[in-house]
Parts: structure tokens; C-alpha cells; sequence
């Protein structure tokens, strides 16, 4: 099995006369002015059905970039016909092409559609240039990349033989046809989810967000140009409800591969127990939902580290990520400084929109959210056991606005101390620094979720303390660091409870649930 070594994709700068910093403006420029119309691709073509919406970027939500077609039933009917149909030689392609084409959308990508794909991600979903490079660029790049190599570590696994019987399995793909279901906030995992299942041999029927479209018609792109047959991957728009129900009373639906909001996650697996009868197959379930992800500090940690794993773990992206830290445990003996920092690091961050390199912060995503955060905002203002002490502000005149905003309760177990918000809010809850061991049983305690979580500690028998009393309340767990930002290759990311099924994206494990194993011994 001789594959490239996966490597991830150096983060380009984007400074100053840098020419990666001249190709995204002009092409944030060109996409921004020119109206773009996104057809469904469906066995290889372009679907337009003339029933649209249409695109506008957050930050400047009046501006419409262009439109996008949705889909009737009929449509996605065709492209699980067509989907079962491509899967008739897709699944018998020697594996190796099947990693030439995915190599190649990774060097496509790193190439001459970075620019593109970062400024469709600024653009519709108001990442800045930074976020927009680390996500759907390097970590797009990365995933690509890495599956090739975690698919020949699974073929590699195979077990003894003796002389006069060969063992051998065979990691063949589902019988029948899969559904990718993806979110906004991260490009990455929107190309991840339908094109790794395709890397097993998968055929696949995609979901996107209505709110990623543009970057989703990028990925299409790279991968049309690659070479994914027609038919291997089908993008359908629209209806959610609509779009699953027709997809899971298929009796050929054979896998999910989800990342979203819990309550919908929930709702498709029960949707899939109500059908399980029908199917050819048992499907398989794979899904990353919510976090309301924790920073805890010890009296020993550095006041201005955990000020940072604050405000870069709460407010990067708005807050927009499953992993972004939302309910933090500060001890009173450091509370001062700490606080101090915060509301330093807050003011600094400038807000705006993303052509400007400069602004850190830009709009959260819909008006759904800026509503429901302004809601949790102004509760906490007017709250006897909260105070808003960094941000609090908000407006949607031009875009949906909402500035960093740090919340204090004397109530650990306050509303936004466990209520998921995804957005730029976070909760501090103050604790008596001789009191570490009961703070960690209360984190645990209001740990629903389980997806990320740090400690940040400078006695090592706190940090040991702390990894064995929140083992069950975070899938990924950083000590001494933030609790964003895992690297593909080095970070395995996912978490369990109400975050997930924990089947690590960017891992062996989680290209595991994509095939279904045949065991053949051969005697002689
Ligand atoms: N993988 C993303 C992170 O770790 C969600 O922040």
C-alpha cells in the first residue's frame, strides 16, 4: 500500500503584499459583485428547477450574491436511482483510483481553487481570511489527504493465515447508497462527510446547509474536475424535511453521516427506527451534534494563558463552532487578572465585515441566531444572578452583529452555563480556589454534551486530577491550551453524550462505519 505521506497543508499568512492575500480579495471582489446561480448536481449535471432562494452574506445581509435551486421530491428520488446506479462500477473501481481522485481534489484545492473556495467561505458564511484558510482550505486539504491514508491502514489490517487456509477480509462498501447531511460553520466537514464515504467505494447522496451553499458549489466543483464519476456524489438543495424523508423510506438507505444540531440528529435516528424493518441493511449512524464545551482553570494556571483559551476559544468564528468554549470556571484568586485580560483581548477585537483582513470578528450566520443570542444577552443584563462584563452590544441593521460577549454568574448552573448558543457568548462561573475537586464533579455533573473541554493548570497533580474527574465529559480534552482548532492527523475530533457518536472525524475509525467487512478464508 503505497501511498503519498499524508501531510497537512502549511497555513498561508495572508500579510500584507503577500500574492495569496491578492488572489482572495480579487476574488472576494468578483464573487461578491457578480450574481452567481447554483444548480443541484445530480448523475453528473446541473439541476436547475426554477424554484430559488436566494444567497446573502451575513455581514451585509440586503446584497444578495445569487441564487440557488431546490429540489422536489422527484429530484432527490433521481438521485438516489442514479446514485444506486453509479455504484455498479464506483464500488468496483480498484481502490487506488478511487485515492488518485480524492488526491487530486486536495491539490486542486492547495492550488488553483484556494482562493475561491476561501472567498465563497467569506463571502456566504462571514468567516474572515484566516478562518476561511484553516478551514476550507487546510483542513479540507487535510481530510483528502489523511483518508488516503487511514483507508490503506484499514485494508492493512488483516488477519493471520497458515499454510493451508488464507484469511483474508475484504472492507467492502455498504450495500445500497449513504446521505451526507452537513453543516454551515465548517467547509472542511462539508466536503468530509460525502467524500469520505465515497473514498470507501460509497455512493452518496448530499445534503448541504442552506446557509453553505456557495462554498458547497466550490467543493462540487473540485470534485467534477477531479474525476468522481457522475452519479458518485448527487447535491440536492432545499427541504430538509423534505430531503430526508425520501432518502430514509428508501429500503436501499444504508448509512448517515450527520453534522448538525442534536435535536435533528435525535429526530433522524428515530426516523430511521421507525423504518429499520424496511431496510435492505442495518443503516449506520454516525453523527456530531452540539457542545457546550468547558474551560476549567486551576489556582495554579497563568491568568493571562487562560484569558487567551478564553478569547480565542469563545470568539473565533463567533463562537460558530461545535468546539467553541462556552462556560468557563475561573478561581477567584486569579478572577482579577483574568477578567482583566478579557475585557482587554474583547475590546481589541475589531468587528466588521471579512473583506476587511483586519477584523477579527464578523456576523453570525442568520437572523435565527442573532435573535435567540440578542434574547441571552439581554436576560443576562437583566438578570439578578448574571452580569454582562465584555461586549453585550448587537445589530442587524446591515448584518446579523453580535459583539463578543462574557457573561458572569454567580449560578454555575445559570441558563447559558449549559443552554448550547453557538455564537460569540461566553459564561463564567467564579469558584472558590479551594474547592477545584467539587468544581470539576459540577462540570461533570452539567456536562450533557461531551465534545471539547481544557484544563489549564501548572501543578501536574491538578491536571491529573482534572483528566481522570471529566474522562466521560469531553471526547477531545486539552490541557493547557483552548478548546478549538483540532489538526487533522493530529487531533481526531468528536465527542459522545449529546455531542455524538464519537466516531472521530479525520480517523481510521470513523472510514470504518463506511464499509462492511467480508471475511473469506480459503483452504487448500
Ligand atoms: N474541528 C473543529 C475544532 O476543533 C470543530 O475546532
Amino acid at each position: 500500500f503505497n501511498v503519498p505521506v499524508a501531510v497537512n497543508e502549511p497555513v498561508k499568512s495572508y500579510a500584507p503584499g503577500s500574492p495569496e492575500r491578492e488572489a482572495v480579495l480579487k476574488a472576494y471582489k468578483e464573487m461578491f459583485n457578480s450574481q452567481v446561480d447554483v444548480p443541484m448536481y445530480i448523475n453528473g449535471k446541473d439541476v436547475r428547477t426554477g424554484n430559488t432562494r436566494t444567497m446573502s452574506p451575513p455581514h451585509d445581509h440586503k446584497h444578495i450574491v445569487g441564487t440557488f435551486h431546490l429540489a422536489e421530491k422527484s429530484h432527490v428520488e433521481e438521485a438516489i436511482a442514479t446514485a444506486l446506479e453509479a455504484r455498479k462500477s464506483w464500488s468496483q473501481m480498484p481502490w487506488e483510483q478511487r485515492a488518485g481522485i480524492f488526491l487530486k481534489a486536495a491539490e486542486l484545492i492547495a492550488g488553483p481553487y484556494r482562493a475561491k473556495i476561501n472567498a465563497a467561505t467569506m463571502i456566504a458564511q462571514s468567516k474572515t481570511v484566516h478562518q476561511a484558510e484553516i478551514d476550507a482550505a487546510c483542513e479540507l486539504i487535510d481530510f483528502l489527504r489523511f483518508n488516503v491514508q487511514f483507508m490503506t491502514d484499514i485494508y492493512m489490517e488483516q488477519p493471520e493465515s497458515t499454510s493451508d487456509a488464507w484469511n483474508r477480509v475484504e472492507y467492502r462498501p455498504l450495500e445500497g447508497f449513504t446521505y451526507a447531511v452537513t453543516p454551515f460553520n465548517f467547509t472542511a466537514i462539508a466536503g468530509n462527510l460525502p467524500s469520505c464515504m465515497a473514498l470507501m467505494g460509497n455512493v452518496v447522496v448530499w445534503k448541504p446547509s442552506n446557509n453553505q451553499i456557495y462554498s458547497a458549489k466550490i467543493i462540487m466543483d473540485v470534485f467534477k474536475e477531479a474525476g468522481v464519476p457522475d452519479g458518485v456524489i448527487n447535491v440536492v438543495f432545499g427541504n430538509p424535511g423534505m430531503i430526508t424523508d425520501t432518502v430514509m423510506a428508501n429500503p436501499h438507505f444504508s448509512g448517515l453521516h450527520y453534522t448538525g444540531s442534536t435535536p435533528v440528529f435525535q429526530n433522524l435516528w428515530k426516523q430511521i427506527g421507525n423504518n429499520i424493518e424496511n431496510y435492505k441493511t442495518y443503516p449506520r449512524i454516525v453523527g456530531e451534534t452540539g457542545g457546550k464545551d468547558f474551560i476549567v482553570a486551576h489556582k495554579s494556571a497563568n491568568a493571562k494563558q487562560v484569558a487567551t483559551a478564553i478569547s480565542r476559544g469563545a470568539f473565533e468564528f463567533q463562537g460558530q463552532k461545535c468546539s467553541a468554549a462556552s462556560r468557563a470556571y475561573i478561581p477567584n484568586n486569579i478572577w482579577e487578572d483574568v477578567k482583566k485580560y478579557v475585557i482587554a483581548d474583547v475590546k481589541s477585537f475589531k468587528m466588521g465585515s471579512p473583506e476587511d483582513l483586519g477584523n477579527f470578528v464578523t456576523a453570525v450566520i442568520n437572523e435565527g441566531s442573532f435573535d435567540k443570542l440578542a434574547k441571552y444577552i439581554d436576560e443576562a443584563k437583566a438578570a439578578s444572578d448574571a452580569e454582562v462584563i465584555a461586549g453585550g452590544g448587537y445589530d442587524k441593521s446591515k448584518g446579523y452583529f453580535i459583539e463578543p460577549t462574557v457573561i458572569v454568574t454567580t449560578n454555575p448552573k445559570y441558563d447559558t452555563m449549559c443552554t448550547e448558543l453557538f455564537g460569540p457568548v461566553i459564561t463564567i462561573y467564579v469558584y472558590d480556589e479551594n474547592k477545584f475537586s467539587e468544581t470539576l464533579k459540577l462540570v461533570d455533573e452539567t456536562s450533557e454534551y461531551a465534545l471539547t473541554g481544557a484544563i489549564l493548570s501548572t501543578c501536574r497533580y491538578a491536571i491529573v486530577e482534572a483528566t481522570e474527574a471529566l474522562q466521560n465529559s469531553a471526547g477531545n480534552f486539552y490541557i493547557n491550551d483552548k478548546p478549538t482548532g483540532a489538526v487533522v492527523g493530529q487531533q481526531p475530533f468528536g465527542g459522545a453524550r449529546a455531542s455524538g457518536t464519537n466516531d472521530k472525524a479525520g480517523s481510521a475509525q470513523n472510514l470504518m462505519r463506511w464499509v462492511s467487512p467480508r471475511m473469506i478464508k480459503e483452504t487448500f
